[in-house]
């Protein structure tokens, strides 16, 4: 139970190296034997030199790099019962036992579904000769921690995700460039940020960046938008202002759940106002560069309770992720998180803004 496997899955965010890192070392420094599997599911259903043995240094110098080293991917032979046997196969003869899986809902669902059919995937193995009773013998069970990764702060358990935080001051710093022109041409800016189904990103830009107009998929536009946001508009104009900056979240839409785009936006802006306009999609670029310091000191912190946990949790213990609760790192239960993170996703789609705002919140 002293061998360990970590992955990145799903999209990928700043500060995941970080976490990479501080797993790696610490389970390293607890005596653990420490494997990184690369390209995520992917790589645990290849084997060979997907999954290679970590040293100290391996995960020298990441820190200050974003994306992640060990790569990721959406994979879909992973939801097969045929990939998770193969993956059984690889961790088996490597008698990895423990897994630290850094990603967003879907990873880690798909964790626990492994972690389910375990016993199942063994026997099976075992009956047909892949793998030695003594290889069986010793891995009865794996244990999953997870860690979320993601720019979109969008999982329901942690007051943050890893990334987001980047994310976020890549955004303020693009915003920051667009103001400067905005103001010598007098133009109106719309700009698009990412966020998928969650407005976190657009929201906290906007009153971090003093924006005068921000739409999110949790907060639908009325019929009348278009009048309401050309009232502040050529309010702030009136007021002595030489520019506008809008955001506008990827998932925006109106009461009706009709998508709101950057160029609605502005289409709507150019008509009613004749302001000169432009759109902005800021899209991949917040999500690569280097992570800011929260992000690495999360990573870090998160990486490290992750090993700790690891290390106490028996059998019958529910898988946990690691969160961040205040300026603390706690653990909570795995398929209630995501649970809860589903039933917001659920409560949006059925146009519920209420009660997926009241589930988002953390307990
Ligand atoms: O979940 C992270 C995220 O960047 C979302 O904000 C965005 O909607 C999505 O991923 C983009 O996905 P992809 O990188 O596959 O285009």
């Amino acid at each position: 139970g002293r061998t360990l496997a970590i992955y990145t899955s799903g999209g990928d965010s700043q500060g995941m190296n970080s976490a990479v890192r501080s797993i790696t070392r610490m389970a390293i420094y607890c005596g653990c034997k420490v494997y990184l599997i690369f390209e995520g599911y992917e790589g645990m259903i290849e084997g060979g030199d997907f999954i290679k043995e970590a040293t100290w240094n391996t995960v020298s110098d990441i820190i200050q790099q974003g994306g992640t080293i060990i790569g990721s991917a959406r994979s879909a032979a992973f939801r097969t019962r045929e990939g998770r046997l193969k993956a059984a196969y690889n961790l088996l003869t490597r008698g990895i036992g423990r897994l630290v899986c850094i990603g967003g809902d879907g990873s880690l669902t798909g964790a626990n579904q492994f972690r389910l059919d375990w016993t199942d995937l063994v026997k099976e193995l075992l009956a047909g000769g892949q793998v030695t009773e003594a290889q069986a013998k010793k891995i009865p069970y794996i244990q999953i921690v997870g860690l979320v990764g993601s720019i979109d702060n969008d999982f329901c358990g942690t007051d943050m995700t890893i990334g987001t935080d980047s994310a976020l001051q890549r955004i303020i710093s693009s915003i920051d460039a667009v103001v400067a022109t905005a103001q010598s041409h007098q133009r109106a800016f719309i700009i698009e940020v990412m966020g998928r189904h969650c407005g976190y990103l657009a929201l906290v830009a906007a009153l971090a960046s003093e924006a005068d107009f921000c739409f999110i998929p949790e907060w639908p536009a009325p019929e009348n938008w278009r009048d309401v946001l050309c009232d502040k508009l050529s309010q702030m104009r009136s007021e002595g202002q030489r520019l506008n900056i809008v955001i506008v979240a990827e998932g925006a839409i109106d009461r009706d759940g009709k998508p709101i785009t950057a160029d609605d936006v502005k289409n709507a802006v150019k008509e009613k106002l004749k302001y000169d306009t432009r759109v902005t999609v800021l899209g991949h670029v917040q999500r690569g560069g280097a992570p800011s310091a929260f992000d690495r000191l999360l990573g870090c912190r998160m990486g490290a309770e992750a090993v700790f946990a690891l290390m106490e949790m028996t059998e019958t213990d529910e898988p946990c992720v690691i969160s961040i609760d205040g300026n603390t790192m706690v653990r909570v239960p795995l398929l209630k998180c995501v649970e809860r993170t589903q039933a917001v996703q659920k409560a949006m789609a059925e146009k519920d803004w209420t009660t997926a705002v009241m589930l988002r919140g953390r307990s």
